[in-house]
C-alpha cells in the first residue's frame, strides 16, 4: 500500500488528524499536498495537545519525513513558527526530515491583506474565508506572477518581493485598505529565506523515489471534498484542490503512484461547516449547540485556525455520496462517534426534495442546493457511553445499525471509528 491518501469527505474538519496519525504509525513519508495555514490539525498525544496548520500531522511520528509539497500556499512565518513549536516540544524539525517544495508558492503579508480587504468588499455574499490569504496567494499562481519557495534563494528575490507589495498597494489602495511597507516585509522575508534554505528542495524527486524503493507515503488532505476549487460548493470553497487527484498534481506525482493507492475518506457522524454557503442538514437550537459542544473542550465544534463555532447538522449522505464517488474512495473512517451517544433517535439524509423533484445527487446549480430539503431515514440512538469501546463488540447494537446503514448507503466499508479525542480511542475494524 505505497500511496496511503486521506481525504476529507465534507467541508472540512472531519477530524482527519486522528486518522492520519493511526496509519502515520506505519508509514515512512507524511505529505501535505494542497491549501496552506487555513487549515488546522489537532492531534492529542498523551497529555501534549499539537495544532498544525502547515506540517503534515506524521511529523509526530519519528520515523517519518514531513514533506510540504508543491500544490501548497507557504506563509513561512507560519511555518517558522510551527516548526519552532514542535522543536520545543522535542520533535525534530531539522532539514534532514522537514522538505519544502522549491515550487510551492508563497503567502505574503500583501495576499493576507488583500484576503481580508477583498472579503469586506464582498458584502451579503461574504465566503467567510479564514483570512490567511489563501486565495489571493491562489489568484497570483494561476496569474503566473506568483513567487515560490525556490525564489527566496535567488539574488533578485528582495526586488521581486517590493514589486509584488508594490502592485499589491495599487489594489489595496483601491479596495480603500491601507498600504504596506515593502521595506519590513522584505527584511522579514530574507532572514526566514535563511532559515528555510536548508528545507527546500525537489520533493516530487524525493517522493518518486520514495514509491520506487517501497516506501510509504501518506498524502494529507487539508479542508475537505465539499471546499474543492472545481468539485466543491463553488462560489463558498477555498481555491485549492482539496479531493484525491490533487495528491498527483500537489505533490508532482504520476498516475503510476495512483494505482497502488488506498484511499481513506473521513466522514464526521454528522455534518459541519465553517463559513457560509448552503447546508441543507443543518439544525439549530438545543439539538445544535448539543452537537456542536460548548467550545472548553480542543474537540468541540469551533475553528482551529480561527475559532470561530461551525455550522453543525445531520449526516448529509448525498454530498457523502457525491464525496466518495469524486475521491475514489477504497475506505471510511468515521469520526466523532462518540458525540451521538445519548440522542434517543438519529437522522440521516438520504435524499432531497428539490423544486418538486426527489435527488439523490447534487442539483446542477449550485446555489438550488440551498433550497434543498433533506429526505431523512430515522435511525435508534443508544445511551451507552462508547468511549471505552476498542473493538466493533464493545459498541451498543444501535451504534453498529448507524455504522452498517452507512455501509450500505455508500457501498464502501467502514475500517476506523474514532470514539473519543484520545490516540487509543479508536476502534478497527476487520478488513
Ligand atoms: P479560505 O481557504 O481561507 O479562502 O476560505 C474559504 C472557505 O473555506 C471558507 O468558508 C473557510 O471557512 C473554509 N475553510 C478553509 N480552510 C478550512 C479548514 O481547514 N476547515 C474548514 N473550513 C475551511
Amino acid at each position: 500500500m505505497p500511496l496511503q491518501v486521506i481525504i476529507g469527505t465534507q467541508w472540512g474538519d472531519e477530524g482527519k488528524g486522528r486518522i492520519v496519525d493511526w496509519y502515520a504509525a506505519r508509514g515512512d513519508y507524511s505529505a501535505r499536498y494542497n491549501g496552506g495555514d487555513n487549515a488546522g490539525h489537532t492531534v492529542t498525544v498523551g497529555e501534549k495537545l499539537f495544532k498544525l496548520h502547515l506540517i503534515p500531522s506524521g511529523i509526530i511520528h519519528p520515523q517519518m519525513t514531513a514533506i510540504l509539497g508543491n500544490g501548497m500556499v507557504i506563509n513561512p512565518q507560519t511555518l517558522l513558527a510551527e516548526m519552532d513549536m514542535l522543536h520545543r516540544a522535542g520533535i525534530s524539525v531539522s532539514p534532514g526530515r522537514l522538505h519544502v517544495s522549491h515550487a510551492a508558492h508563497l503567502i505574503t503579508p500583501a495576499h493576507q491583506a488583500l484576503d481580508r480587504a477583498l472579503e469586506g468588499k464582498r458584502g451579503t455574499g461574504q465566503i467567510g474565508t479564514t483570512g490567511r490569504g489563501i486565495g489571493p496567494a491562489y489568484t497570483d499562481k494561476a496569474a503566473r506572477r506568483g513567487l515560490r519557495m525556490a525564489d527566496m534563494l535567488a539574488p533578485e528575490f528582495e526586488a521581486r518581493l517590493g514589486d509584488h507589495i508594490t502592485e499589491a498597494n495599487r489594489t489595496l489602495g483601491w479596495l480603500g485598505a491601507p498600504e504596506l511597507d515593502p521595506k519590513p516585509i522584505c527584511e522579514t522575508y530574507l532572514q526566514a529565506a535563511g532559515k528555510l534554505s536548508r528545507h527546500i528542495a525537489d520533493t516530487s524527486l524525493e517522493l518518486h523515489a520514495a514509491l520506487q524503493n517501497g516506501k510509504t507515503v501518506l498524502a494529507e488532505g487539508a479542508q475537505g471534498t465539499l471546499l474543492d476549487i472545481d468539485l466543491g460548493t463553488y462560489p463558498y470553497v477555498t481555491s485549492s484542490c482539496t479531493t484525491a487527484s490533487g495528491v498527483l498534481t500537489g505533490l508532482g506525482l504520476g498516475l503510476d503512484a495512483a494505482r497502488t493507492a488506498t484511499v481513506t475518506g473521513v466522514v464526521k457522524a454528522f455534518q459541519t461547516r465553517v463559513g457560509s454557503g448552503p447546508f441543507p442538514t443543518e439544525v439549530f437550537d438545543e439539538l445544535g449547540s448539543r452537537l456542536r459542544g460548548s467550545g472548553e473542550h480542543p474537540w468541540d465544534e469551533y475553528g482551529t485556525t480561527t475559532g470561530r463555532p461551525r455550522r453543525v447538522g445531520w449526516l448529509d449522505g448525498v454530498l457523502l455520496n457525491y464525496a466518495l464517488r469524486v475521491n475514489g474512495v477504497s475506505e471510511l473512517a468515521v469520526t466523532k462517534l462518540d458525540i451521538l451517544s445519548g440522542l434517543d433517535s438519529l437522522r440521516l439524509c438520504t435524499a432531497y426534495r428539490c423544486n418538486g423533484q426527489r435527488l439523490t445527487d447534487l442539483p446542477l446549480i449550485p446555489t438550488d442546493l440551498g433550497h434543498c430539503k433533506p429526505v431523512y431515514e430515522e435511525l435508534q440512538g443508544w445511551n451507552e457511553d462508547i468511549s471505552a469501546a476498542r473493538s466493533p463488540s464493545d459498541l451498543p447494537s444501535a451504534a453498529i445499525a448507524y455504522l452498517d446503514r452507512l455501509g450500505s448507503l455508500t457501498g464502501i466499508p467502514v475500517r476506523l471509528v474514532s470514539v473519543g479525542p484520545e490516540r487509543e480511542q479508536l476502534v478497527v475494524f476487520p478488513k
